[in-house]
């Protein structure tokens, strides 16, 4: 949601710590503020709005201070005004805190501090935090044997302890003090952060872009620790006191990977990433020499253990937003492929509202991020509701994520790593296409280890597989600019109406939500054939109707759908093959996509919802990379 960096070493901390913020921005941006230690004070400067006011008011500013904090705010307590914003103080403004997350106690945490006299300046979660600081630190003082002496090396550092120990929900924090200039705390309870090595300068960040600039050693704090950063080095706690030797791993991903490289936007680069994505997917998980003749064996490798697939019944998938999407083209390509039955629930419907928990079931959470709040509390819930049950059961639990380090990493047992690269744009594309992937290879493995699909058609698929990074790019090429152009006739448009049936009905949700996220233009998605149950009650001359009519089982019922909303004046936009004659005639402007079989025509009949997206948002004047009021991974509830 939020995003913190921390910078604790030999140079000006205000520059990097910046540089940080803008490239965790995607993370959050209604306000912004940064605090560092200068001349036994701490100096903290806040805008309200995007980075760039934050970065007016501190222009002209030659803070030399060698250790800080930084903060980008997606509200959630309290509007996104300046005295919201992070970082907030104490009293006697000696604390600084940055928050990420929620703390759920925080109301009753505020009550007993306002008993003490404590006088709030904002109204977010996160104040408590370093007015509770301040408190036990004077305690401290005020005693003769100070009782914080727990944590060795440092009285700020066990009074940080103290306090994350009183402190309910899922949460990162950093915190720097005036009275302890060379320290720099953080502590993570289910929200990331990760803590950079540099020689005699240490990060800490929500997340890898912002530090990566610098080093590439990085060392992920895990729930329920606290790591004192110092220009020395770095000691790391468990929230009881423990002294805990972690050692940090080397991130295999540059800098340039978080740059736009010519792109006018990120979103518009990562549309393109994509024939890499699948290509990277093609060459880690499948047999590219597996021929019919091989059926004995699977043509996927996703080393996943033996035991998720014994005797498997049935499949549930959570997930949110764009993931939930993927897994609606899942669930079609696990029971048609692979004859599983298989349910999708959205995450945040799921965990109050679990179905039944049955045996034989393997439970799938996909997640981008790893990180999405909603859908790592449903998953923790089937695990807790699976402890007890039979070893195997327990096991059943799968993670399909771009990020496996994340918070989803730890919580399940099995793991697909779609390695599709970070991706910074709020609109999930490249993550979503490398997802599917995902779900290809999977559905493939459990069909071929079911024995349900012939050799001769999973030969036949393995082969369209093979074809699609060129299919993207051959959209990509020869319909980018006719979509720019399309997208001008669009600009003004009040509604959107997208229409798919059969496997592509999710990719016309995933279309409308492209559109909804980034244009603010109210859109649907429907299944072709339930418009005439109401929502064709919609449709006028000024409603534009985006059909994807791909030739296979329901090609003529999705063209007679269009008819239907043609009949109403709707101007109709087709997503078909240029050869497909009656759905040229039957489309006012048609979006051209090559042949591909029908059960993998998601990944090339996205491509265009992308970019028509991208363009309507473009041509709004709109920004397409940060759409209002969203951030990239919601860590909250
Ligand atoms: C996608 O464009 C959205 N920004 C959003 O719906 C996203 O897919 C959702 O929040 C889930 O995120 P996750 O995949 O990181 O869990």
């Amino acid at each position: 949601m939020c995003g913190i960096v921390g910078y604790i070493g030999t140079q000006a901390a205000s520059s990097i710590l910046l540089e940080g913020l803008r490239k965790l921005e995607y993370r959050g941006y209604d306000s912004a503020g940064i605090a560092t230690v200068l001349e036994g004070e701490i100096h903290c400067v806040r805008a309200k709005g995007k980075l760039h006011n934050l970065e007016s008011k501190l222009a002209g500013e030659d803070n030399p201070a060698r250790v800080g904090i930084a903060h980008t705010r997606w509200a959630t307590h309290g509007k996104p005004e300046e005295y919201n914003a992070h970082p907030h103080t104490d009293t006697a403004k000696r604390i600084a805190v940055i928050q990420n997350g929620i703390i759920e106690n925080y109301r009753e945490l505020r009550e007993e501090l306002k008993e003490r006299g404590c006088q709030f300046r904002s109204d977010t979660d996160t104040e408590v935090i370093p007015h509770l600081i301040a408190e036990v630190l004077q305690q401290a003082e005020s005693m003769e044997a100070s009782p914080l002496v727990s944590i060795e090396p440092s009285p700020f550092l066990e009074a940080v302890r103290q306090v994350v120990n009183r402190l309910e929900g899922a949460f990162a924090i950093a915190v720097i003090s005036a009275d302890y200039p060379d320290e720099l705390i953080v502590a993570r309870q289910q929200a990331p952060v990760v803590i950079g090595f540099g020689q005699g300068e240490f990060y800490c960040a929500s997340d890898t872009p912002a530090i990566v600039p610098y080093t590439r050693a990085v060392l992920t704090l895990d729930n329920g620790e606290l790591a004192r950063m110092t220009p020395l080095g770095v000691e790391v706690y468990s929230f009881e006191g423990q002294r805990l030797k972690k050692t940090p791993r080397t991130l295999n991903w540059n800098p340039v990977m978080v740059e736009k490289q010519g792109f006018k936007h990120f979103m518009l680069k990562e549309i393109y990433e994509q024939p890499g994505v699948v290509r990277s997917c093609l060459e880690n998980y499948i047999d590219s020499h597996w021929t019919a003749a091989d059926h004995r064996h699977s043509p996927i490798r996703l080393n996943l253990s033996a035991d998720l697939y014994a005797d498997l019944q049935q499949i549930q998938i959570v997930a949110c937003g764009t993931s939930w999407h993927a897994a609606l083209v899942g669930k079609y390509l696990l029971e048609q492929l692979a004859e599983l039955p298989t349910s999708v629930q959205y995450a945040s419907e799921f965990r109050y509202a679990p179905s039944p928990l049955t045996p034989n079931t393997l439970t799938i959470g996909v997640t981008q991020s790893g990180e999405t709040a909603d859908t790592l509390a449903a998953l923790a819930m089937e695990k807790q509701r699976r402890s007890g049950h039979a070893s195997e059961f327990q096991a059943r639990l799968l993670g399909i994520t771009n990020r496996p380090e994340s918070s989803l990493g730890d919580l399940v047992p099995h793991i697909i790593d779609t390695h599709a690269g970070i991706e910074i744009g709020v609109a999930a594309t490249k993550t979503f296409v490398a997802q599917l992937m995902a779900f290809y290879c999977l559905a493939i493995d459990l069909a071929q280890q079911r024995q349900v699909i012939a050799p001769a058609q999973l030969e036949q698929l393995l082969a369209g597989l093979q074809q699609l990074p060129a299919q993207i790019e051959a959209v990509l090429e020869s319909q980018e600019r006719y979509i720019e152009q399309l997208a001008h006739d669009f600009a003004e448009t009040q509604d959107f109406i997208f229409l798919g049936r059969g496997i592509n009905f999710p990719i016309a949700l995933e279309g409308a939500l492209k559109l909804k996220e980034i244009s603010y233009i109210h859109a649907e998605g429907y299944p072709a054939g339930e418009m005439k149950h109401g929502p064709i009650a919609l449709l006028d001359a000024k409603v534009p109707v985006v059909a994807i009519a791909m030739p296979g089982t329901v090609f003529e019922k999705v063209l007679s759908n269009a008819q239907e909303a043609k009949a109403r004046d709707a101007r109709l936009i087709g997503v078909t093959p240029m050869d497909e004659h009656e759905a040229a005639e039957t489309f006012d402007t048609v979006i051209p996509v090559p042949h591909v079989d029908e059960l993998l025509s998601p990944i090339v009949t996205v491509i265009p919802l992308q970019l028509l997206a991208y363009h309507i948002a473009a041509r709004r004047g709109l920004d397409v990379d940060q759409p209002r009021n969203l951030a990239k991974s919601v860590t909250v509830e």
